[in-house]
This record gives C-alpha cells, structure tokens and sequence, in this order.
C-alpha cells in the first residue's frame, strides 16, 4: 500500500495564501460577564502565555478524531492511519522550522519546559561543563540547567537587551568547558529577540552547542535551524503547540540525532526498544527512543494543522501584521501619562522585538491593573513576573536587599506586595480595534475612572471585585 493512500482520508486543506483576516480562532468575540451584570466581548491579549485554538484546528481535530486509533501498535487501518499521520506531522513539523533533514530529528514532547529539561538529562553534562544560559531567560531555560552544569548568566542591558559584549566574553573565558550556549528566541517578557544566528557562530567557533527557547518565537517569526554544516546553524530549538493556536498538549524538541542516539532514554518504557530480554534492554532510534509510552497523536495533529495555515498565510505576513499592531500599541502607550514601557520603547523593527509588551502604571498596583483590565474591559492580561524573576527584578531595577524582603514575604504567605509588571502579548488574530479598546481602558485607569472595589487576596497577590463569586464561573463551563 503506498502512503499515499492514508492523505486521502485526513488531508490539511487551507485556501493558498490564506489571507491574515480569514483567520478565525476558537471563541472569537465571546461575551464574558464584566462588572454589574455587564458583559464585553473577550478581547485576548495574553498570547504570550497560551493562544486560542484556530478554528482550523478545532476542525482538525475533530475530523481526526473519527479516525484516532492508538499510534505505533495496532494493525488495523485506523492504526496505520494515526501513525502514518504522526510520523508525517514530524516532516512537516521539521520543514517549517527548517531543520537538517539528514541529522535532525523531531521528537514531540508536552511542551517547551518538557523539550528542554529533555536535552538538559540527555546532554550528559558533567558539573566541569560550562553551560551559559542568560539572565532574560523563561525559568524553563534556566533551573533544567542549574543541576546539570556550571550554569553562568549572560548578563542584559537597562533597556532589557542582551549584553552581547558580556556573552563574548563568557564565551570566550569558558572556551574549552563550554558545552552549551542557550538563550530565548524572544523575550516572554519584553518581546526582545537576541540575534540567535550570531550567537550560533559564537558558540560553534568556541567549539559549544546552541539550544534557542522558540516558545515564543515560533508562532511569530520564521526560523530556520539551517544545515549542521552551517556555521549559523540552530543544533537545538524548543517549542509549544499550545502558544502555536494548538493547545492540546504537543510540543517538540528539535535538534541532532546523534544526540540521542548515545546513552539511555531520560524516561524508559514503552516505545524505546528494539528488544527486551530479562536482563538486557536493546534502545531503539531517536526520535521514538526519547518518547517514552502511547503518544499524544492529537497533539500533533492539532499542531500540524496550526503550522499549515502558518505556512499557508506566511511567517512574513505574519510578521509583518504582528509589527504593525505593537508599533501602533507603542504609540499609544507612549502618548499615556503614567504609563513606563519596559524593555525597547523604540520603533518597531521586525527583527529585534515581538509584540509583547511589559508595562506598569504609576500608582497602581499590576495585579490590579491587570484585574480592572478584565473585570471592567473585558480584556484579558498577564501580570506579574511572568516566570522570569531574574529578569523582571533586573528591568524594575530592585536591589538586592529589597529582593530579600520580597522573599521573606512570599516564603511567609504573603504576595500582597510582590513586584511584578502588566504584559500585554499579540497575535495573528489581534486587531487594531482591539488595541484600540485596552488603551482606551487603560486611560480610564490612570484618571482613576474605575470602579475603585477591588481586594487583595494576599496568599496568591490577586486583585478581585469584593462581590466576586466563582461560582460564576460554572455557570458558563462545567465538564
Ligand atoms: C520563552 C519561554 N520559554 C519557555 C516557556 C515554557 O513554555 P511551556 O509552559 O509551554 O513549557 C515559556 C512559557 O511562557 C516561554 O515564554
């Protein structure tokens, strides 16, 4: 039976050049209860954290699920069907990220942290080893490394920028021990993208690797991991479906077979052998090696779908939307008095930022902000410290002894006072109209023209209505 056969029951089909204002995600324009029985229609601008499903995707999945049959171990035609689609969606996966057909393979994991603390067992570092991580980075890409290696911090800049004058001189001060160079594709903080293809060449003429966190690039810039001939090649990247408009529980590490070819499996089982005897265990190739037990099959389905209306609008475009869309929030964040803009407040540039943007308004707290922003907006935020504390406590410039305070509060229960800022994160789906509506909210907040009825609850440092009951919240989903 050739192979062909299988794309005849589940195909990706989009429209060529699917145009950014078809693109349409799950729970577009939701009403949701604001203030006073009031409802809004949902605007989201947190995809920075998790995105929307696309309704493609939805569609997807749905359609798949007819067919869903466990993966890797059945002889029927659902079986076939679900593994050929799985091992297809690797290709696919492979060639939006432009990996190196011949030396990289794909292996899917749960998500982003999952993918790194994957390379961080599998590496087999020694505490002798040097990896170098930055200070900008997501604790994803920190703590995996902290435990494995000596792991040293790229320092940044007060505009919240690589110190890339203090990396070449880590790089060059380690050559020798240095295993490992990895930093983030962007900034989930302040949007800043680090030149990943310069700090590849670095590495590699220092004789290192190069891992980037792409959890937040991927669903917004093109990548290209390029040929492991290359001096500028990426040998690993990390990312999410669910930050990919594919929530459903898929992510992948990306990088060299030769890698996980070596050693024993992180986690073994099902799935990581060619053969079993009582007493010897025979490990199969990478990738199904390094993906122990029955695969999420939807997952990648899900995410294969996502990256076919990528491909099919073009990471250009979406780029190209994204950029205008921060420029224009820039802009009006920048004419509002009060406002301070965290990280590079200057002119949009496709390459060094994303539309993810920190702020904070002056005398009022984050976590309030954030709480009038969707109690009386309808607008939908992240605030806080973003899983970054190093970074952010860097960009608002705390001192040492103060962060010591910090600590001793929140280790006594306390996160009334916690420092933290107000993120605001773009997407494809994201219209000038929506910007439109936050900063016309965020104006009320500075002139005070809130409903001024929020409390704090200090053991999780949320603000909430006083008369907020969350048994609200079943009334509008329940399983
Ligand atoms: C830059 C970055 N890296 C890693 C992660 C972790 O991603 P996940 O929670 O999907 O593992 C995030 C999540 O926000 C992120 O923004």
């Amino acid at each position: 039976m050739v192979d062909h056969l299988y794309d005849r029951y589940l195909t990706m089909q989009t429209t060529e050049n699917t145009v950014i204002s078809d693109i349409k995600v799950c729970g577009q324009g939701t009403l949701i209860p604001i203030f006073n029985g009031k409802h809004a229609r949902y605007i989201n601008l947190d995809n920075a954290a998790s995105t929307p499903a696309l309704i493609y995707v939805q569609e997807k999945v749905n359609e798949f699920l007819s067919w869903y049959s466990s993966v890797h171990r059945g002889a029927g035609f659902k079986s076939l069907l679900s593994t050929h689609t799985m091992e297809a969606g690797r290709n696919q996966l492979m060639e939006f990220v432009g990996a190196d057909s011949e030396e990289d393979c794909v292996i899917f994991v749960k998500n982003t942290t999952e993918a790194i603390n994957k390379l961080a067992n599998r590496l087999e570092l020694t505490k002798d080893d040097v990896v170098l991580t930055t200070l900008m980075e997501h604790h994803s890409n920190d703590l995996p490394w902290r435990s494995k290696a000596r792991t040293l911090h790229v320092e940044t800049l007060e505009d919240g920028t690589l110190d890339l004058f203090d990396l070449e001189q880590k790089i060059d001060r380690h050559k020798g021990r240095l295993r490992l160079v990895t930093v983030t594709g962007a900034s989930n903080v302040t949007g800043i993208m680090p030149p990943i293809y310069d700090i590849a060449e670095l590495a590699h003429a220092a004789g290192a690797q190069i891992l980037v966190d792409c959890a937040q690039l991927a669903p917004h810039r093109k990548i290209v991991m390029g040929p492991t001939t290359s001096p500028r090649h990426l040998d690993f990247i990390a990312l999410s479906g669910h930050k990919m408009y594919a929530p459903f529980g898929t992510g992948a590490l990306i990088g060299s077979k030769r890698i996980f070819s070596k050693g024993v499996p992180d986690y073994t089982g099902g799935g990581t052998i060619e053969v079993v005897t009582r007493d010897k265990v025979y490990w199969t190739s990478p990738p199904h090696s390094d993906e122990a037990g029955s695969p999420n099959v939807v997952g990648v389905i899900a995410l294969n779908a996502s990256l076919y209306v990528l491909s099919s609008i073009g990471m250009e475009a979406v780029a190209r939307h994204e950029s205008e869309l921060t420029a224009y929030a820039l802009e009006k964040l920048n004419q509002l008095k009060g406002i301070q803009i965290f990280g590079s407040t200057k002119e949009v540039s496709l390459n060094d930022r994303l539309g993810v943007i920190a702020f904070s308004v002056a005398g009022v707290p984050h976590a309030k902000v954030a709480s009038i922003l969707s109690f009386e907006g309808g607008i939908g935020v992240r605030n806080g410290c973003f899983c970054a504390h190093p970074y952010v406590l860097r960009l608002l410039g705390i001192s040492p002894e103060d962060v010591e305070i910090h600590i001793s509060y929140v280790l006594n229960g306390d996160r009334s006072q916690l420092p933290g800022l107000v993120r605001v994160s773009i997407g494809i789906y994201n219209t000038l109209a929506d910007i439109d509506v936050f900063t016309a909210m965020l104006e009320k907040i500075i002139s005070g023209d809130y409903q001024d009825d929020y409390v704090v609850n200090p053991t999780t440092g949320e603000y909430m209505p006083s008369n907020f009951d969350t048994r609200l919240l079943e009334q509008y989903f329940h399983s």
